[in-house]
Parts: structure tokens; sequence; C-alpha cells
């Protein structure tokens, strides 16, 4: 097999925005999953013909790679077709209606991830597990413990997505490339994610020196609800900015291009005390390569910054029981 395949399982509108980015970046090849649709009293389904679609944009682009559709059961058949992937992405799942919080989608995905996770178990057991169902932090620790997978091979997408709104909203204010900023967002997917100021720069000059205190509380505030301000203007979640930064993640792991990004990954052990988290899933800066998370980054805090990392840890932990509790049940 010559070139990667990645397999999206869930194609709403994450899943088809994200097999519709990384066709286009023609890197890997891409195998999409979905149930099928009620159309009146006609069952369709619409995962086979948005592969097609994309198939054909890539023609009409002259971009090579193979985008295929497969519908799947909600408990669990059509999966036969995850044989061989390199990396699955999960996007399966309830996304946030106005007024949800992300915990609201608890015990439904839950039960959706199980099923997903057996077949990942069944057919594609060397693959490395990209989990983007919200509660992300939640639903990458349930997976990870459905799959017993080593650590390296499961993480949730969030931090990406998190530190791009927050470079965008940087970007905005002092007029300057969000390639040349730097800012990284840590902790949970939660309205008490960690922006952390100390070591964000633009163009190396650190970003308290650029911006107001106020201002910059101002723009920590926006990032935190960002998620927040697109479901109250859409009716419904994100998916543009979520699906690049999975793209960012998926296309670090092919290439192996080891870059530093935000991943929410299982903590235990050394790092995991550096993080005084143990057996939970949270964001941190990861390098990310071939074998997945390649090292956890220790990046240093102030201590208000370490104050605002506990406080979303502790809001990441305080559902972890009710995981625990929904885990025994299913498996
Ligand atoms: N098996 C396979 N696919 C499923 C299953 C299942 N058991 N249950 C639901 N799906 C599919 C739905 O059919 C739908 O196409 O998951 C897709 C979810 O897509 P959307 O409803 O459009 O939601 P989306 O905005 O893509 O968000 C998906 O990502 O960012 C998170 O919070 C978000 O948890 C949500 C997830």
């Amino acid at each position: 097999k010559l070139r990667k395949v990645v397999s999206v399982v869930g194609a709403g509108n994450v899943g088809e925005h994200t097999a519709a980015l990384l066709a286009l970046r023609g890197l890997v090849d891409v195998r999409m999953f979905d149930l099928p649709k009620k159309d009146g009293d006609r069952i369709i389904e619409p995962v086979k013909g948005k592969a097609l679609d994309i198939q054909q944009m890539l023609s009409a682009l002259n971009i090579d790679g193979k985008v295929e559709g497969y519908t799947v059961s909600a408990d669990g058949e059509g999966y036969q077709a995850l044989e061989g992937s390199d990396i699955v992405v999960i996007t399966a799942g309830f996304p946030r209606r106005p007024g949800m919080s992300r915990e609201d989608l608890l015990e439904k995905n839950i039960s959706i991830l199980s099923v997903i996770a057996s077949k990942i178990k069944e057919y594609a057991k060397d693959a490395i597990v990209i989990v983007v169902t919200n509660p992300v932090d939640l639903m990458t620790y349930a997976v990870y413990k459905l799959l017993g997978f080593e650590p390296q091979r499961v993480m949730g997408m969030a931090g990406v997505l998190d530190s791009a709104r927050f470079k965008t909203f940087i970007s905005k204010e002092i007029d300057v490339s969000p390639q040349d900023i730097h800012a990284y967002v840590i902790g949970g997917h939660g309205d008490e994610m960690v922006p952390l100021i100390s070591i964000s720069n633009v163009g190396g000059i650190p970003l308290k020196d650029l911006l107001s205190k106020e201002k910059l509380q101002e723009l920590i505030k926006r990032t935190q609800f960002g998620g927040g301000e697109i479901v109250d203007l859409m009716g419904t979640s994100a998916y543009h900015a979520p699906a690049a930064s999975i793209v960012e993640m998926v296309e670090a792991i092919v290439t192996n291009n080891k870059r530093i990004l935000p991943c929410s990954v299982y903590l235990d052990g050394e790092v995991g005390e550096y993080y005084g988290v143990k057996g939970a899933c949270v964001g941190v800066p990861v390098k990310l390569g071939n074998c997945g998370v390649e090292e956890v980054i220790k990046i240093p805090m102030l201590p208000e910054e370490r104050e605002m990392w506990e406080r979303s840890v502790q809001s990441v932990l305080k559902n972890l029981k009710v995981v625990d509790e929904l885990l025994k049940v299913m498996v």
C-alpha cells in the first residue's frame, strides 16, 4: 500500500468537511462511514453520495486520491472497510445545540463510541485514533479505555482548534499573519480551557508586551466561548475550523513532521505528574509523528496559569466517574 488511509467515522458536518479537506490536500486516501438516513419513506445513503461528490471534486481539480463511502448500522454492521486504516478519526455522535453544554452529550455519545471502538479493535487494531466527538476529553478517555491501545495511539482534537481560534482573534487585533503567532490553548475543551499567555508570542515578541491586560482578557474570554459563539449564530456547532484542525493532526502523523500541537491525551506517570493529572485525558502540547503522540511537552506555567489549569482539569475530572460507570455497563 503506497498511500496512507484515513477513515472518518461519522460523516456529518465535521466528518464530511474533514474528508473533503483531507482529500484536497492529496496526501491520503479517505474512507467515510455513516448511518443510512430517511428521506420521506425512502432510505438513502448520504455517506456514499458525499464520498462520490468529494471524489468528483478531486477530478475537477486534478488531484489524485481515493474517496469511498460506507453505510454502517448503529449496532456495528458494515465496518469491514476500516481494515488497512492508518488513522481513524471519530466524529460520530450528536453535536451541541444552543443552550447545551458539551457534557449534555455524554451518555448518548459514549454508547455510540463503544460500538465504533469495538469495530476499530476488530478491523484496525494498529491504527492511530483521533477522537473529535464531544465532550472530547471524556470521549477520548472512553475510547482509550474501550480500545485498550497504547496511550500514544489515542488522542482527542480540541487544542488545535482552540488555539486556532485564539490565533484568529490575536491576528485580527494586531494585524499580523497567524503564521507568525504562537499561541497554545491547553486544558479541558470547555469554557475553562487555558490560553497560555506567558509563552504566547507574535514573531517572537511576548503577547503580553503587545496587548493590554484588558484586551488579553477579552481575547481569552472570546476564545473560551469561541465554540458557543458559533453555536449561537449557526444553531449547530462549528465544522470548518474543526475539520482543518483534524487535518493538521493527521498531516503531522502521516508526514512524521514532529509538530508540537495541543491534543487531549491520556496522562499518567511522569508527565502526568508534571501536569498533576493521573488517569485522565486532558489537552497538553504533544509532539506528533508516525507513532502518534511521541512526547508530552512540559510547558512552563505562571502560578495564575497553573491555577486556571487546575480548574480546567477539575472540570474534566468531575464527570470522569460518570464515564467510568457508563463504561462498566458497556464493556
Ligand atoms: N455510527 C456512525 N455514525 C453515527 C452514529 C453511529 N452510531 N451516530 C451518529 N452518527 C453520525 C450521524 O449520522 C451524523 O452524520 O455522526 C454524524 C454527526 O454529524 P453532525 O450531527 O453533523 O455533527 P457534527 O457537527 O459533525 O459534530 C460531530 O463532533 O465537534 C463534535 O460536538 C461535535 O460531538 C459532535 C461531533
